[in-house]
């Protein structure tokens, strides 16, 4: 019979170096990342980092306005944006077999702009070890080496001194800030957000081996040419 990797072939990328894996999330991995998110996501003295504060609804397993039902059309949404003109890789990140966080990556008439944007968290516990460094090093040489992007961005919000050093160790450069508003659990709130980018120019790699499969079938199912 065919396979789930043939009928969706985003569900066969798997991007590993040393301990850490990241592939698409799926169904099977929602029990563990609720847990995750119920654990913590914000570091201590640093703002929040989401534009809507998704992770700090009530947790009400079951019911339709508390988490993780409120959570679920988003990641199923990245799963459904599968389309040439518009994809989402909604990445799993594990290091030594754990999910500890997420790795996004979107992009919009890629074959235009050649340029895709990352978003990404950490569960509490798992932060300062230098994962965020790594998920997004690779992330960025999959869109680059695997996928020909010659541009990612990011952004985070003024002040959050951890994704400012991961962006600024993965070789991203500041390219202006915007006022966005925050969606908060005490209403909304407008704060700066820096916008970064990186070209392959000044791409900080990761060192060490890095592994990736199912990179072919992606690229055909996105029709992205090389
Ligand atoms: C931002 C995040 C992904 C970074 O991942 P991480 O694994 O914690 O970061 P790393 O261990 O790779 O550290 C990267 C750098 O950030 C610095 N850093 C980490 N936490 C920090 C903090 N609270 N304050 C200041 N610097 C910090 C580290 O010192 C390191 O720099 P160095 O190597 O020069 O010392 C993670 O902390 C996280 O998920 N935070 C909450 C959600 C979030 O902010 N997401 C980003 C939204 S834009």
């Amino acid at each position: 019979m065919i396979t789930l990797e043939e009928v969706f072939p985003p569900f066969a990328l798997k991007v590993s170096c040393g301990p850490v894996i990241l592939r698409v999330l799926r169904d099977d991995d929602l029990p563990e990342l609720v847990e995750l998110v119920r654990g913590g996501i914000d570091a201590p003295g640093l703002p929040t980092p989401f534009l809507r504060s998704w992770h700090e609804e009530p947790f009400a397993p079951g019911a339709p306005d508390g988490f993780p039902a409120t959570s679920l059309p988003w990641w199923w949404t990245q799963r459904a944006t599968c389309a040439p003109e518009e994809w989402r890789l909604a990445l799993a990140v594990r290091r030594d077999g754990i999910l500890v966080g997420m790795q996004d990556l979107h992009s919009r008439g890629f074959a235009q702009t050649r340029t895709v944007l990352t978003g990404s968290w950490l569960g509490r516990d798992h932060q300062g070890r230098g994962t965020g460094t790594l998920m997004r090093r690779l992330v960025v040489g999959l869109a680059f080496d695997e996928l020909g992007a010659q541009r990612c961005e990011s952004g985070y919000i003024v002040g959050n001194h951890a994704s400012a050093a991961v962006s600024r160790k993965a070789g991203y450069v500041d390219s202006g800030r915007r006022r966005v508003v925050q969606d908060t659990r005490n209403g909304p709130v407008t704060v700066d957000e820096q916008r970064v980018a990186v070209t392959p120019d000044t791409f900080v790699r990761q060192g060490g081996a890095v592994a990736v499969e199912g990179a072919e079938v992606l690229r055909r199912f996105l029709g992205i040419e090389r």
